[in-house]
């Protein structure tokens, strides 16, 4: 079996920071990981991100439903491209920086096309080949702060255009989503709001105002725990010596999961 996560977020909320904290923290436990991001995490993806967070491209502006299928198009890329193979491998876990909510969160509740958010749904159901996330950890952020750490960061000199993996993540801090008005981003969290309260389960919800630490030990601890309920266990194999000590003993050793190491 393997897993697909999903982070979600408004702009600000410091969830690509906690999805990359937590792909390094199980990655050196010895998980198969992979990590992407949305939109964006193919060649093509990433045309798309140029395309419509383009902080240079202040001359236009996209309607909603043409944000829709341009965020569609890129995640149909990465689903088919990216996702699908990893999900098809066992014991891998693929971790994603945004996917199909933040269409339902921006675009249908920010864009206020409420009235078309079953289409859209269907729409993401076609691009998304149905491709569900299994757990989504959702940064609440109040519209105010997230506004006010964005305005906080250093803006570039140059944006690039052309983008290399260096550049994938941490491109486009301030793009042209990000100057919207507060209205747009409560409406934002209203979205995620709802898209919570209709699936309870799949979400783990965390006050992002707490300190960058405290926040990523809580998803870490409780992420070794669901991985083991899910049957996700680290790639590497047991040492040797583990392996002899279970065989020569009959009381049953219980090795926490991220003990396995290769040596
Ligand atoms: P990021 O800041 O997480 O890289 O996301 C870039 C911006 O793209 C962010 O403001 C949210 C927006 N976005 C949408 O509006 N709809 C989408 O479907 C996705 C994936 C992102």
């Amino acid at each position: 079996m393997s897993v697909f996560i999903t982070f979600e977020g408004g702009d600000g909320s410091g969830k690509s920071t906690q999805a990359k904290l937590l792909c390094e923290y199980l990655e050196s436990n010895g998980y198969d990981i992979f990590m992407t991001h949305e939109p964006g995490g193919t060649s093509y993806g990433e045309l798309f991100r140029h395309l419509l967070l383009d902080v240079k491209s202040k001359d236009f502006e996209l309607d909603a439903r043409a944000q829709v299928l341009g965020f569609c198009s890129a995640r149909a890329q990465l689903v088919s491209e990216q996702i699908i193979p990893r999900l098809n491998k066992s014991n891998t876990i693929t971790i994603s920086d945004r996917y199909a909510d933040s269409t339902i969160a921006y675009q249908v509740y920010g864009g206020e096309i409420l009235d078309l958010k079953n289409d859209v749904e269907m729409i993401l159901k076609f691009a998304t080949h149905n491709v569900k996330p299994n757990l989504t950890v959702y940064l609440d952020i109040s519209p105010e702060e997230g506004k006010r750490r964005i305005e906080g960061r250093v803006k570039k000199e140059e944006e690039p255009h052309a983008f290399g993996e260096a550049q994938q993540l941490s491109f486009l801090e301030n793009n042209h989503f990000d100057q919207k008005k507060l209205k747009f981003h409560q409406a934002v969290r209203d979205g995620y709001a709802s898209l919570i309260e209709s699936e309870p389960d799949r979400w783990w919800v965390l006050d992002a105002n707490q300190p960058i630490e405290i926040i990523q030990n809580e998803i870490q601890n409780r992420m070794l725990i669901w991985l083991d309920q899910n049957n996700i266990s680290v790639k590497t194999q047991r040492t040797k010596k583990q392996e002899k000590a279970s065989n020569n003993s009959n009381e049953q050793i219980s090795l926490p999961v991220n003990s396995f190491e290769e040596k």
